[in-house]
Formats: C-alpha cells, sequence, structure tokens
C-alpha cells in the first residue's frame, strides 16, 4: 500500500475548514465590529485546525458526507480558539506569542481579548445548530451539542484550565497531571471525533472507538505540547517556549522527565491506534494524524 500523503492531506482540509470559517465568522460593520475584528484576528492567524480536520475525518470513516458536518467542524474550531486566546491572557498563562502573532490581548486589550472569547465560544452553537439546515437529524444535532457542553464546560476543558492554574508551583502526582491533560485538552479533541461520528451516522460501538481513540490521541497530543515547551522551536510553534517552566507548571517532563514522557506519548499513540482496529483502510487520516503526534514540531 502506498504511504499516506498527510502532509497534503492536512493542507487540502485546512483549506477547506478557512473557507468555511470564513463564511461561518464573516466580518462585521456596526457598533460591535471591533469585538469581530478581534475574534477574527485569532481566528484566522492560523492553527493546524486540528479538531475540524479530526471530525470531518470521523465523519468520514463512519461513510458520512463531509459537508452537513463542516458546521460543527468550524464550531468545534472556534471553541478551541477562545480557549486559546483566554489561556494567554495576564491572569492565565500571560503569553505574548499565538499562532506566529501576538496574543489577542496585545493587540486589543485584555478585556476586547475576553469579549472575542466570549463571541467566539457563543457563536460556536450557533454554527453547531445550523448542522439541521444542512440536512442532519435534529436529535443528532441536539447529541452533538451536549456532547460540546460537556467537552468545553467544567466537567472537560474549563475544569481541567483551573486545576492547570491552581497546580502552578505545587508539587502533584502524575495521575493529577493526566486527569488535568485529559480534561484541559483531550476532552474537546476527543469529543471532535465523537461529533463527527455522531454526525456521521456512526452506531454506538463507532462512536465508542472513536471517542477512545481521541481519548488517548488527545493525552498524546498535550504531552507532546508539554515537550515542545521544553525542546520546540518558536518558529515552528508559533508560540514561545519555555513559557511553563517559567511559570512552573505541573506538565509530564516536570514529572517524568523528557525520555519518560516521549514513552508515554508513544504509549498512547499506540493505544489510540488500537482503539481503530476494527476500521479498514479509510482510518488510514486518523492513524497518521495519531502516528505524527511523536514527530510534530508545532
Ligand atoms: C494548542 O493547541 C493548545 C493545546 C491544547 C495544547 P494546538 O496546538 O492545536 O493549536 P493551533 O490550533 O494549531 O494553534
Ligand atoms: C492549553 O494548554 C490548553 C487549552 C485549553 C487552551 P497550554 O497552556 O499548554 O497550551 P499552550 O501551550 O499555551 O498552547
Ligand atoms: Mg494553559
Ligand atoms: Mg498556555
Ligand atoms: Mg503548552
Amino acid at each position: 500500500m502506498d504511504e499516506f500523503d498527510l502532509k497534503g492531506y492536512l493542507s487540502r482540509r485546512k483549506q477547506i475548514v478557512e473557507e468555511a470559517l470564513e463564511k461561518v465568522f464573516p466580518t462585521a460593520s456596526g457598533l460591535e465590529k471591533r469585538v469581530v475584528e478581534a475574534a477574527r484576528y485569532s481566528l484566522f492567524a492560523g492553527g493546524k485546525r486540528l479538531r475540524p480536520i479530526l471530525c470531518l475525518a470521523a465523519a468520514e470513516v463512519v461513510g458520512g458526507d463531509l459537508w452537513p458536518v463542516m458546521p460543527a467542524a468550524c464550531a468545534l474550531e472556534m471553541i478551541h480558539t477562545y480557549s486559546l486566546i483566554h489561556d494567554d491572557l495576564p491572569a492565565m498563562d500571560n503569553d505574548d506569542y499565538r499562532r506566529g502573532v501576538l496574543t489577542n490581548h496585545k493587540v486589543f486589550g485584555e478585556s476586547v481579548a475576553i469579549l472575542a472569547g466570549d463571541a467566539l465560544l457563543t457563536e460556536a452553537f450557533e454554527s453547531f445548530a445550523s448542522c439541521v439546515g444542512a440536512g442532519i437529524n435534529p436529535d443528532r444535532v441536539l447529541e452533538v451539542i451536549r456532547v460540546a457542553v460537556k467537552a468545553s464546560g467544567y466537567r472537560g476543558m474549563i475544569g481541567g484550565q483551573v486545576i492547570d492554574l491552581e497546580c502552578e508551583n505545587q508539587k502533584v502526582s502524575l495521575a493529577t497531571v493526566e486527569y488535568m491533560h485529559i480534561h484541559k485538552t483531550g476532552a474537546l479533541l476527543s469529543a471532535s471525533l465523537e461529533i463527527g461520528a455522531i454526525l456521521g451516522g456512526a452506531d454506538r460501538e463507532r462512536i465508542k472507538a472513536l471517542r477512545a481513540y481521541g481519548h488517548h490521541m488527545g493525552l498524546a497530543f498535550q504531552i507532546t505540547d508539554d515537550l515542545l515547551d521544553v525542546e520546540g522551536d518558536s518558529t515552528l510553534m508559533g508560540k514561545t517556549p519555555g513559557s511553563d517552566a517559567a511559570k512552573n507548571k505541573m506538565t509530564y517532563p516536570a514529572l517524568l522527565g523528557v525520555i519518560e514522557s516521549r514513552a508515554a506519548a508513544k504509549e498512547h499513540v499506540d493505544s489510540s491506534l488500537e482503539a481503530l482496529s476494527g476500521f479498514g483502510e479509510a482510518a488510514e487520516p486518523l492513524r497518521a494524524i495519531a502516528r505524527y503526534l511523536l514527530v510534530r514540531r508545532g
């Protein structure tokens, strides 16, 4: 079998996601336009678009069409971008660069950055709802909204973010850091797959398998994010390495060192691949994405 061209796949998918995002989150001209400008600044600053790409891939692997799922894929990217804007705020990680440009609050000020995040989060739910107009059964859309709420709220990403802040300058167990990573990053990544699977018309078994893939790849993703903070290149990452150590964040490398953290990431990538064992060649993009985590530089 020819090797899967992941680079070409990711770049084509990124392009269609960006075209769709442009329609979902257009420019505004009213008196409120500053907050829209700020939201668009971060939304279109770049980014790998991994969550929408995973969502679309999950829909396809269960035999669903791409286009009715696109509004949900865009919604996931909007939630993710909001989380980045807020994560970078002085009251949180206090970072200056994101996606290769100055962070939102550095350009627009803290108050507009907070509101830009709020706007992205809120509009995301309009976008999820519009999957109904794109032809998806309303019951499935409702289920997807529930999954998105759980993954992004205090039972998911927000929960993980608060643990992350509370763990600064603390000595905590590996189990705590794993729990934090599963919530702050794994939850939305795993939900991206689950949402794609639900909208693609998957049965319960396939939804469960894709959720399991997402769980492990999500953990591997945050472990490799921690590793990049230690040994990554700012140009390739678009953000400043060393940020975690400067704030004495509890990360995998802080607890286990680089070598053992790499081994932990590899274990989770292997588990994510195992979760896909019931899928055939159609799951090649998902397999390639998981493997790429171990060598990613951005
Ligand atoms: C960064 O996410 C934040 C984490 C959850 C680690 P990404 O690395 O996916 O950021 P973008 O979207 O490519 O900018
Ligand atoms: C952030 O984790 C996870 C989010 C929910 C945004 P990090 O704080 O490690 O993400 P980066 O390194 O700033 O992208
Ligand atoms: Mg953070
Ligand atoms: Mg951060
Ligand atoms: Mg990080």
